[in-house]
């Protein structure tokens, strides 16, 4: 794992998107699994400006929502599926085939996990962007996650159900979360994992000191192979030394 420390939320935000412009410009058929939350949507802004300024190619790649809340209608706006479209979706003027986002109201889950499944199996995922939840998960993959977990419905921890009110209008019951399985997470050619803020900081020093356990999902990114962690001050202000 890279550690990088940036000086700020946009510097953080300029570096990942740079990242994620790199892998396109290196395959532009790749395929991207993005998380959503607060974190990357600056990143994810900066994307679609570049894209259209600099005429990125994104045309042949596809693109994975890494999870979604299940009973969530997609035009809520507290949805995965509603931020994607609306911070990049929508300003590249990304074609639909090239989307592949979780259908949370889709009444057969294991269909919808075999989907993603085989749609991974059969590309391999080239860059994954994730977040850190305040319990340490990715994506849905809450504490104790099986670590060979492909694509899976799960039982929301009381942190990420408390934490997850913030990206609705209004109070809603979130039980369960559909999410690409940490096995996918880890196989991933290149894996970018981003913090920022000092309500992070405690998150990332155990990211990134702590053993490696499940029970704290986030610390599995010490030993992927071409994994980044890429912060701010604040977030990294916990570290040992950045
Ligand atoms: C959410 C999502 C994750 C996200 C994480 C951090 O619950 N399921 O995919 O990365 O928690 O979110 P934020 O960036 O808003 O802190």
């Amino acid at each position: 794992m890279k550690l990088k420390v940036y000086k700020d939320y946009n510097e953080l935000s300029a570096a990942a998107a740079a990242m994620i412009i790199d892998c396109v410009k290196a395959k532009p058929e790749a395929l991207l699994c993005f998380a959503t939350g607060d974190t990357p949507k600056l990143a994810y802004e900066m994307v679609a400006d570049r894209a259209v300024k600099e005429k990125v190619d994104f045309s042949g790649t596809f693109i994975i929502g890494l999870d979604e809340w299940m009973g969530i209608s997609p035009d809520n706006t507290g949805s995965c599926h509603w931020f994607l479209h609306e911070y990049l979706f929508k300003p590249m003027n990304m074609d639909a085939s090239q989307i592949h986002l979780f259908n949370a109201l889709a009444k057969n889950e294991k269909a919808e996990c075999d989907k993603m499944n085989k749609l991974i199996r059969a590309n391999g995922i080239d860059l994954m962007v994730v977040g850190i939840g305040m319990n340490g998960h990715i994506g849905f993959n809450e504490p104790g996650t099986d670590e060979n977990s492909l694509t899976h419905v799960a039982v929301l921890d009381e942190i990420t159900k408390t934490v997850g009110q913030k990206y609705f209008a209004g109070k809603v019951t979130i039980e369960k979360g559909i999410t690409v399985g940490l096995k996918q997470v880890m196989e991933a050619e290149k894996l970018l994992m981003m913090a920022n803020g000092k309500n992070k900081a405690p998150v990332i020093k155990k990211a990134a000191e702590d053993n490696i356990s499940t029970s704290f999902p986030a610390t599995l990114i010490q030993k992927h192979p071409n994994g980044f962690l890429l912060t701010d001050n604040e977030a990294a202000s916990e570290l040992k030394q950045n």
